[in-house]
């Protein structure tokens, strides 16, 4: 019989089992299982069976109270194809409701059909899709612009002047494949982490950018998110953190920036797309309130 029920310390071997399975064993789950259990805003919740859990999902409470976000679903590869996401899913959506928040999210590729098909079931809409771009060796990239120049400033310099300049869509910026609201908390959130920088024109912010160093297995991944009002300052950003990354020695890049700019990118001579990837890579937020 399977039973729902909240993960503890007991179950890190089968977590790990699911992980090994997930993603060829690159999943990030191993390094945030023992937080979550410690985390008194994160619910880990697992399908147990025979003794062993074989599905997992994680709902964090973040935005002061206000959000629910629904990350790392995951089924055992012998027990895909039973119903356990939607279930799991259906559970996540109604322990969100009971504690309560106001709203649920999570973000996904918008070529995991399953994921999308599971935010229908669950009632959550697309809110917003961000292109993404990954690429090898950014030291081999030499295109530069010499644009207008960007400046790095700290979570409460550019927080007020974010909201003004009314360029991040919704209020909600994309950092890591995570959704943070703009606000003096949600910025510092990031900025534990990442760094910022913007562009101004005529004392206007035009143009923002966030971006830090990830350790993936293949070394050190320079990953950043760009927002500008206009071509030119996205591409200002983008040869500044190529820049970043070449310099420091990382060995791949993973960009998010509107889909606005995918053609502009696209028409970048060093852009190497490989088969997987088409104007539609994206990823994509889905959200519903509750
Ligand atoms: C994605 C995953 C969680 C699904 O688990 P699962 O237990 O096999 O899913 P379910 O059996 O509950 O089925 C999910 C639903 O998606 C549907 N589905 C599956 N593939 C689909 C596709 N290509 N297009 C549309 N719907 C699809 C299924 O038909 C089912 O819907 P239904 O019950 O209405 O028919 C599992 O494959 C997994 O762990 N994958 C690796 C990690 C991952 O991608 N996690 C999710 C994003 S973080």
């Amino acid at each position: 019989m399977n039973d729902i029920r909240p993960l503890r310390e007991s179950d890190k071997d089968d977590i790990l089992e699911i992980a090994r399975h997930t993603w060829e064993g690159h999943d990030y789950i191993p390094y945030y299982f023992d937080t979550w259990l410690k985390d008194k805003n994160s619910y880990p919740v697992g399908v147990e069976y025979d003794g062993h859990i074989i599905a997992l999902a994680n709902l964090r409470v973040i935005d002061d109270g206000k959000t629910g976000w629904m990350e790392a679903l995951r089924v055992h590869p012998n027990h895909r194809g039973k119903g356990l996401a939607t279930s799991l899913t259906q559970y996540v959506v109604q322990l969100a409701k009971s504690i309560p928040v106001k709203c649920i999210r999570y973000t996904t590729s918008v070529g995991n059909e399953t994921s999308l098909h599971l935010a229908e079931v669950v009632g959550m809409k697309r809110k917003f899709d961000l292109a993404v771009h990954w690429q090898e060796n950014p030291s081999e990239i030499s295109w530069r612009m010499r644009g207008f120049p960007l400046l790095e400033v700290s979570a409460d310099e550019v927080c007020q002047d974010l909201i003004d300049a009314n360029l991040i869509p919704f209020n909600i910026l994309i950092h890591d494949w995570k959704a943070f609201d703009v606000t003096p908390k949600g910025l510092n959130k990031i900025g534990s982490t990442a760094r910022f920088w913007v562009q101004t024109r005529a004392g206007k912010l035009t143009s923002f950018s966030l971006g830090f160093a990830r350790d993936v297995s293949s070394g050190m991944q320079w990953s950043f998110t760009i927002y500008a009002s206009d071509r030119t300052g996205f591409l200002d950003h983008l040869s500044y953190h190529i820049d970043i990354a070449s310099k420091s020695g990382c060995t791949s890049i993973f960009v998010a920036f509107e889909t606005d700019y995918v053609e502009t990118m696209h028409n970048l001579d060093w852009v190497q797309l490989d088969e997987n990837e088409d104007e539609e890579w994206a990823l994509t937020l889905l959200e519903r309130m509750l």
